[in-house]
């Protein structure tokens, strides 16, 4: 949630501003702004909506400089508007700073800096920063010592970048809870919530840990900690490609990264597997011995994410005999869940930056459980907090709602939950060798359903004016239902809601007319029968079924007014399988509604607020 970029090098500014921002749009689109300091006097530019309006603003009236910063906004504190946009000033309109997170004391602060004088002009938490730093630095004159002593002040979450007219050539910073990565490039420097925001100029990179603050020029970065001692820092290169960050030719993201999915299921299974059907994770340093010692394992994750931990409860539960359970991460924290030392607690995240998750893994580590984290990107906070990671491998995901990232996470549990069971003996050498026959063939399956993806986009024209949906599975596919109808809800704005089969007729069964469409997930597993008689009382109710089942099937498609057909496969991996058509599903009905998918209203991708 909110970007921020910052740049100090010989380039035109405000184009590599604008190219940052432009690759953080996924972290808000409300309003985006940039500064610099250009000639001397510190310019702010800011406005309302996409970078696109940004940009048609700097056609008109550009801004330079040797260094400056920008802001991607979604709006926590106050509506989003021009007013409320970032960059925010001191009084004396001297420095300019935008900010990622949220000042929990702002009131406070804003009533003391307000009796001392001070005006506000906007609504923002942020805005309280640079008058506080304003206030301290009138004390010593000294801005460094009062970005120090301002920082202290703070409650919350944050990081920030701020330039000031007498320093024009510096950009000052601060990080506590929301992600800042420093790059190095060639004569330039970066900083940025999400390196993807300046790669390929940015060519090594420093995570800023939390409490450390300072500067950067062209010429590299300077670090302190909380209490003002300089620290030495060592950057890594940046391996992530701008291959990457691209549409490569597909009209949108989130189309991009489901047809993705072959292939990172396929970089997955070649990493993961070894030729001898040995299960490796080479990056998580934690003890086969210990995995032998887990007692329960606690699941904490969000959205799609927790969708996939609810598969995952499944495999770990019946590949692993491990008593686990999932919860929704902003459940989680609040619920003072009983953990003993044999607890695993497992933190699942595609951003690895999500605030309610993060707070779990805190809440986790007070309780001295040791915490495991899935995530897709390696370099983030929540992987950083656990005592070790798993790298989800799916690559960047740009498009708001996640997709392959949801695919990587159920694959990576499966694998989790058999290596598990590896080291307690549970699984029989012969049932492992037909279960890798299966998962390598997964990837090919999906390939096969993608060739027929205009069914899915031919069906969708039907659904321009519906105004609700319902989604049920069972099993397996009970979060495949909740999934589908997430996805749906996300890109298309049209209601939907997700039941496990067997609960829908305990009261959500009246909300069927011949007006809502009712996407049963029926594939061939051990309670398809039972999938059957609910999609019978659908149907009698004059319910429209579209259902999703397995090659061969004569019995649902009999019942359903569209049908999809996924390959067979073992009931664990239809998760995988059967949620592919429901992406297709709310993809298309969005385009056919006229919504922009890849940047659903009021949403952000990465959520670093509680
Ligand atoms: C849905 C979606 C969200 C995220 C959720 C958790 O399409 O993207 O529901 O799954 O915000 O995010 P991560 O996985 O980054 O912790």
């Amino acid at each position: 949630m909110c970007g921020i970029v910052a740049y100090a090098g010989p380039k035109s500014v405000h184009s590599v501003l604008l190219v940052g921002l432009t690759r953080l749009e996924y972290r808000g689109y409300d309003s985006a702004g940039i500064a610099t300091i250009d000639k001397g006097e510190l310019e702010v530019r800011k406005e309302k909506g996409k970078i696109k309006e940004l940009e048609d603003l700097l056609k008109l009236y550009p801004i330079e400089g040797p260094a400056g910063i920008g802001h991607t906004r979604w709006a926590t504190h106050g509506q989003p508007s021009k007013g409320n946009a970032h960059p925010h000033t001191d009084c004396k309109n001297r420095m300019a700073l935008v900010h990622n997170g949220i000042i929990e004391n702002h009131h406070i602060l804003r009533n003391e800096l307000t009796a001392k004088g001070h005006l506000f002009h906007t609504d923002t938490d942020t805005e309280v920063i640079p008058h506080l730093i304003e206030e301290e630095w009138k004390k010593t004159g000294d801005l460094k010592e009062a970005i120090r002593t301002s920082v202290v002040r703070l409650e919350g979450r944050y990081s920030f970048c701020l330039v000031h007219d007498e320093f024009p050539d510096t950009v000052f910073f601060a990080r506590d809870g929301s992600p800042l990565v420093f790059g190095q490039g060639a004569g330039e420097t970066f900083l940025a919530s999400d390196i993807l925001a300046v790669i390929p100029q940015a060519k090594e990179q420093f995570i800023i840990e939390n409490g450390q603050w300072g500067w950067i020029n062209k010429d590299g970065m300077h670090l302190f900690d909380a209490d003002g001692t300089e620290v030495t820092f060592e950057t890594t290169k940046i391996t992530m490609q701008v291959s990457e960050l691209d549409k490569g030719g597909y009209e949108h993201f989130m189309l991009k990264e489901i047809y993705e999915q072959p292939d990172m299921l396929r970089r997955i299974i070649e990493r993961r597997m070894d030729e001898k059907g040995k299960i490796r994770f080479d990056e998580m340093e934690m003890s086969n011995d210990f995995f032998g010692r887990v007692g329960r394992i606690l699941v904490t994750s969000a959205g799609t994410s927790w969708h996939a931990g609810m598969v995952g409860k499944i495999y770990l539960e019946r590949f692993a005999r491990v008593a686990t359970e999932v919860d929704i991460s902003s459940e989680f924290r609040y619920r003072n869940p009983i953990a003993e030392g044999d607890t695993l607690v497992m933190a699942i995240s595609q951003s690895g930056e999500t605030a309610d998750t993060l707070a779990g893994v805190h809440e986790a580590k007070a309780k001295f459980c040791r915490v495991l984290s899935l995530v897709n990107r390696t370099e983030s906070t929540i992987a950083h907090e656990s005592d070790a990671h798993i790298d989800l491998m799916a690559g960047p995901e740009i498009g708001v709602a996640s997709t392959k990232a949801y695919t990587a996470q159920i694959m990576h549990l499966l694998f989790f939950s058999l290596m598990m069971s590896g080291v307690r003996w549970l699984t029989e050498k012969e049932d492992r060798e037909e279960m890798f026959q299966e998962i390598r063939m997964i990837p090919a399956k999906i390939e096969a359903i993608l060739e027929k993806a205009d069914e899915i986009k031919e069906m969708a024209k039907q659904f321009k004016t519906t105004k609700d949906f319902v989604f049920l599975g069972r099993h397996f596919n009970h979060p495949t239902a909740l999934e589908g109808a997430l996805k749906l809800k996300e890109v298309s704005y049209i209601h939907a809601s997700g039941y496990a089969g067997g609960e829908f007729k305990h009261g959500p069964i009246a909300l069927i007319t011949d007006e809502v469409p009712v996407v049963c997930l029926a594939p061939k597993t051990e309670i398809y029968e039972k999938m059957v008689s609910n999609i019978e009382e659908v149907r009698s109710r004059k319910g429209k079924i579209l259902s999703i089942v397995t090659e061969g099937d004569e019995t649902v498609p009999a019942m359903s007014d569209f049908c999809f057909t996924i390959p067979n496969c073992p009931d664990y991996l239809t998760p995988i399988l059967s949620v592919i058509p429901l992406q297709l599903l709310a993809y298309y009905v969005a385009l056919e509604r006229g919504c922009e998918p890849d940047q659903p209203r009021n949403l952000a991708k990465s959520v670093t607020v509680e």
